[in-house]
């Protein structure tokens, strides 16, 4: 391997840029060249690419967003565009790639190895911590420390009003972030799509802290809920509280900004490295995680499979805490 393209896709993440730079710098200090696929499977297709140099990765580390920019590409999921994307690709000599997004760009990596040869090393690049052969993804906890600081000051103003509130969080179908934000932020109940829970049960839950004299009530509700996002549940709710003062607000995709925590970045840095070393090693088709703080590869296909589950720990603690 000589010659290795670096791509972000889907869902931007705090902490792409930290994975770029690591993974570029890791790849000229194995003497490679490196290159920026831009706007993801997109720029592939349409042959965005360009040689990166040391320049071009200076003061990334610490900015949120993707400066190769990402895209969801539906031409990718063509043939004609995977044959497209492959043409490109040889014309720059780039023999290898690291893909960094979540399940749905890894998948594409994957695919793209099957059909065409291309070795690919995967990173777990998305805010909603859903990939498995990982402990976190990288820009999760960031997600979830922005998610804290905004619910930190809704409180501020529910108390003030002795409001209820009820905030979505983002996760897609998992809920990684809200039941993280929901503890971190003393939520007065958390829902979340893995775990049904009741309109009758929450509002019991709800007479029992008014009667408590509880402060605030702040319900956190992952965006993907089988029983609707954060409005549908306010309305409802409100059938049975009539006296309440609710407010719904959704946070969406200023989960998705700002600079990566201290986590995110030093996640992203190991994994960085580890993608081009995975590369050199021959680990193809793999995703780079960190479990316990060691770098793990797992197949791409066992990593994108939706079988990550929110701990039940924190679960109980959860419940705990807001009773
Ligand atoms: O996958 C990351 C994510 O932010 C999800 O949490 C959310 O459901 C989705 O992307 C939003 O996608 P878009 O930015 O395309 O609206």
């Amino acid at each position: 391997i000589k010659k290795i393209g670096v791509l972000t896709s889907g869902g931007d993440s705090p902490g792409m840029n930290a994975a770029i730079r690591a993974a570029v710098r890791a790849g000229f200090y194995y003497n490679l060249e490196m290159y920026g696929i831009y706007r993801g499977y997109e720029g592939m297709i349409q042959n965005d690419i360009k040689k990166l140099h040391s320049g071009d990765i200076a003061h990334v580390l610490e900015r949120g967003g993707t400066f190769l920019k990402s895209a969801r590409s539906a031409d990718f999921r063509t043939t004609e565009g995977r044959q497209k994307a492959y043409n490109n690709l040889k014309s720059h000599g780039i023999d290898a790639l690291i893909v960094i997004g979540g399940d749905g760009s890894l998948t594409g990596a994957h695919l793209f190895y099957k059909e065409f040869g291309i070795p690919a090393v995967g990173l777990p690049g998305t805010i909603d911590n859903d990939l498995s052969g990982t402990d976190a993804t990288i820009g999760f906890d960031t997600a979830c420390n922005t998610a804290i600081q905004a619910i930190d000051k809704i409180r501020d103003t529910a108390t003030s009003h002795d409001r209820l509130f009820f905030v979505e969080v983002m996760g897609r179908d998992a809920g990684f972030i809200a039941i993280n934000a929901g503890i971190g932020s003393a939520a007065a109940a958390i829902l979340i799509p893995e775990k049904k829970m009741a309109i009758e049960e929450l509002v019991e839950k709800l007479r029992i802290r008014t009667k408590a004299k509880k402060a605030s009530n702040i319900v956190i509700v992952a965006e993907g809920g089988k029983s609707g996002g954060a409005a549908e549940i306010a309305e409802k709710v409100k059938k049975h509280l009539p006296y309440y003062d609710i407010k719904v607000t959704i946070l969406g995709h200023l989960q998705r900004g700002g600079a990566p925590s201290s986590y995110d970045r030093l996640l992203a840095s190991k994994l960085g490295v580890s993608a081009v070393e995975g590369l050199l090693q021959g680990k193809y088709d793999v995703m780079a995680g960190l479990i316990n703080h060691k770098v793990v590869y797992t197949p791409i296909k066992r990593a994108i499979v939706d079988d990550k589950e929110v701990d039940e720990d924190d679960f109980r603690v959860a419940k705990i805490l807001s009773t």
